[in-house]
């Protein structure tokens, strides 16, 4: 068996490669490096003693696609590739839809041709509707506020057009929360170019120097203390989420959209007061105004995953900070420090 994973560079991929060499799964990285840097490759090797396959291209590239296929003995895709950072999205939605659905739809069309018809969807929570109360069950109602959440949507539409069209597809569709923390080790983690969008990132890189103080977008929300509230996932465990899809794949019926979270909200002023904690190192704030299409707060039910995947959390959130801190502080400018 050997698995295709697109993407495989990245903050997740990266790490879902880690869990699935552990257990001597083969595996072939698909990545343009638009988003990941190359080094990725040594770091995963450190960890594991194996080097991953690389592939380097685009998923839009239907003919590297099809020699991909051709040339390697793929038996399933994990499809990580695309672009995720909500505001790009509203400001360039072409390119969103461009990169996560037509890249999704030759991706797709590569596999059919190829007659690899498995694939574990990165999907996000980010689908759920602000009309819906948390915590969100895979039933909630959808509805979305920005491109980006719109591609994901309308993936999951087309996988699932595609399962009822030919139901030799096996497809899990996994809703991510948020993913935070590195693998252990502190040799891979997230490595946001620029200005960090996401909470995590940001808290990390004022604790180690790099920015000055931390903005809290809205303390007047309806939480306990006003900010907004989360559910954080340790990116180890997500890891191993999509390893147990990958393995209960063959039992499961045929497509599922199955949440990965904790089921525990987090707000951002206990996010501070943890990473506080796990690094020793003050992190300043200032209350910001709301950001615009922010919830107040999102969490999941995890029971779906538990009964069909037998997946449970392991990681605290005082884990999580403890991990991203490690990774932080080794690799204070990310993967391009000198090593
Ligand atoms: P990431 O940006 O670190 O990883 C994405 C990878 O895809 C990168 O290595 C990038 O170089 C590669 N890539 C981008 N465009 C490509 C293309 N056209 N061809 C080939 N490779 C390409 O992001 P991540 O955080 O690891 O997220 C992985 C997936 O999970 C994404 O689809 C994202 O939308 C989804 N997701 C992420 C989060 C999150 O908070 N990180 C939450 C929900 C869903
Ligand atoms: C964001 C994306 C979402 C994506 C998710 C995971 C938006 C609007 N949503 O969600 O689509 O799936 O990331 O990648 O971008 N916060 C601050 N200050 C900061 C950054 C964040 O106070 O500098 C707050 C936010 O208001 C929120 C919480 O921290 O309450 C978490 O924010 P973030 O990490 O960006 O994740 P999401 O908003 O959940």
């Amino acid at each position: 068996m050997q698995i295709l994973v697109t993407g495989g560079a990245g903050f997740i991929g990266s790490h879902t490669c880690v869990e699935l060499l552990k257990r001597n799964i083969d595996l072939i990285i698909l990545d343009n490096f638009y988003n990941a840097s190359p080094k990725v490759l040594d770091r995963i090797e450190t960890i594991t003693g194996k080097r991953p396959a690389l592939c380097v291209g685009d998923i839009r590239d239907e003919a590297l696609l099809d020699t991909v296929f051709a040339e390697n003995d793929i038996s399933a895709v994990i499809h990580f590739a695309g672009l995720k950072a909500v505001g790009e999205s509203v400001e360039k939605p072409l390119l969103y839809y461009g990169v996560n659905i037509e890249g999704t739809v030759k991706l797709l069309s590569a596999m059919d041709r190829a007659g690899v018809r498995k694939i574990i969807f990165s999907s996000s929570a980010s689908v759920y509707s602000d009309e819906a109360a948390c915590p969100f069950s895979e039933d909630s109602l959808t509805g979305c506020t920005n491109p980006y959440s719109w591609t994901k949507w309308m993936i999951e539409q087309i996988l699932t057009d595609l399962h009822r069209a030919d139901d030799r597809w096996k497809i899990v569709i996994l809703r991510y929360f948020n993913p935070i923390g590195a693998h252990p080790s502190g040799l891979i983690g997230e490595d946001p170019k620029g200005i960090p969008n996401n909470l995590l990132p940001y808290v990390a890189q004022v604790a180690v120097g790099r920015r000055e103080k931390l903005g809290v977008f809205g303390n007047d929300y309806p939480t306990p203390d006003g900010t907004g509230v989360r559910d954080y996932i340790h990116v180890c465990d997500l890891a191993r989420g999509h390893v147990l899809a990958l393995e209960k794949m063959e039992e499961l019926p045929g497509l599922e959209i199955i949440n990965l979270g904790t089921g525990k909200g987090s707000s951002v002023l206990e996010v501070v007061s943890a990473f506080e904690k796990a690094s020793g190192k003050p992190v300043p704030y200032e209350i910001k105004p709301r950001r615009a299409g922010d919830k107040p707060e999102c969490y999941c039910d995890p029971e779906k995953a538990k009964r069909l995947l037998g997946f449970e959390t392991e990681y605290s959130l005082e884990d999580m900070c403890r991990d991203s801190w490690n990774w932080q502080s080794k690799n204070p400018f990310g993967y391009e420090q000198p090593e």
